[in-house]
This record gives structure tokens, sequence and C-alpha cells, in this order.
């Protein structure tokens, strides 16, 4: 029986706003400060997608300290992390949502699709209230939850499962390869945003979130599931 479009799953740093560049502002001065490590945005690329934890063993490892330092210490270094991010997107509003969203995330609710929130992040909550988008999601995925982190399948097996999704009937939107991978492993429909070259994987691939189009997605869904 061909499989129809149910509901989405959707990724929040790339996709919804960019909080990469707090991320980074973040992780940055913790680097410098406390780890004596200078990142630079090729770091960076490394952080996308990637646990707070797991970013600062990204970061250690480039400034060959991964064994400098005990659990309890990282501990505390990610929890300043995070603080600082904390305090940086105190100041996001709706004009923070990327380009296309807010119309795109209204059309997907106009035709009755539910919504959930994949995000890697303890802070995607906070975020997606402050951009006031909280009413088109049913649910959020709470990471803390999680085993494994992008690309694991688990976070968007998780996000399809809180609204009662069959995998091969959801799509998964995502800017990154670990999370295109981690879409395709759950057995879903994925719609990258970006750049052949880093995203040829997907499915479905627009240029940039202003092309995001929900008809396109319906027939590129329909035509791969026949
Ligand atoms: C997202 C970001 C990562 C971040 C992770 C955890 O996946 O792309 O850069 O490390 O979330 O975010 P958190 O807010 O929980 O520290
Ligand atoms: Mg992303």
């Amino acid at each position: 029986m061909d499989e129809l479009l149910k509901g989405f799953v959707f990724d929040l740093d790339g996709i919804i706003t960019d909080t990469a560049k707090y991320h980074y502002a973040a992780w940055k001065r913790v680097a410098q400060d406390e780890l004596g490590i200078t990142i630079n945005p090729a770091v960076n690329e490394h952080l996308k997608g990637v646990s707070r934890m797991d970013s600062l063993n990204v970061i250690l490892k480039f400034g060959h300290k991964e064994n400098a330092y005990t659990d309890t210490e990282k501990a505390e270094f990610a929890s300043e992390k995070n603080d600082l991010y904390k305090s940086l997107i105190q100041q996001m509003t709706p004009d923070d949502i990327l380009p296309g969203i807010a119309d795109f995330l209204k059309a997907i609710t106009a035709k009755g699709y539910p919504m959930a929130l994949a995000s890697a992040s303890r802070n995607a909550p906070f975020i997606i209230d402050r951009l006031q988008l909280a009413e088109y999601f049913s649910a959020i995925v709470d990471p803390a939850t999680l085993t494994k982190g992008k690309p694991d399948p688990e976070i968007f097996e998780r996000a399809a499962d809180l609204i009662h999704l069959p995998y091969a009937e959801t799509v998964g939107i995502e800017d990154a390869v670990a999370g295109i991978e981690g879409i395709q492993a759950a057995g879903m429909f994925a719609v990258g945003v970006g750049s052949p070259d880093v995203l040829g994987k997907a499915d479905l691939l627009f240029p940039d979130t202003a092309h995001l189009n929900l008809a396109q997605i319906e027939t590129a869904f329909n035509a791969a599931r026949k």
C-alpha cells in the first residue's frame, strides 16, 4: 500500500533559527578563558547538531587536551558555556526566525499535518517560546532522555513517536549531514536545506529556508513512496 505523508519532524538550529552564532560565541569564550584553546569557524562546523558535552570533547580534542580534565571539571565548563549561551539567547525575538519559515509552518498547519521538534538542544523549548512558535509544535523531544546523538535515528524516531507518526510517512527537515543521515536511518523522507556538496544525500534539497515549499515536498514524497 502506498504510504501517505502524515507529518513532519524539524531540526531547530539552521532550519528555524540561527543559534549557531550564539553557541559559537559562548564556546569561544569558555575555550579561550578556561581551556586556553582558540577555536575557529572550522571547529564550529563540528559543533553543529552535537550535544553540549560532545561539543566540549570536540574542542578539547582540537586543542590536544582530551585527557586534561576530570568529568567534574568538564561539567563545570559545559555549565559555564550554557550560562553564557543562555544570556545571549535572552535577546531573541520572532525577528530571528529564518526567512520563509513562518509561512512554511503556517502552510503545514493549514493542511493539518502535525509537527514535532527534534533538536539536540536542551534550550529548544525556551527558544521556540522566544520565537513565539510554540503553537505549531505538538511535541518537543527532551534530549536529556536520549542515549545517542545524531546521526543516530533515535531523536527523529522519538519525535515521530511523540506525535504518533509512522516513520515511513514522516518527513524530516535538516541542515546538517548527521541530521539527514539520522532521518534516513529512521526510514523517513529527508528534506535538506543547504548545498548539494554537503547534503547531496537528501531525498529533496532546497538551497535555503526561503525556498522551502510544501507542495514540492508533497510531490517528491508521493513520487518516492509509490
Ligand atoms: C544543537 C546545536 C549544538 C548544541 C546542541 C546542544 O544541536 O546545533 O551546537 O551543542 O544543540 O545544545 P544545548 O542548548 O543543549 O547546549
Ligand atoms: Mg541544524
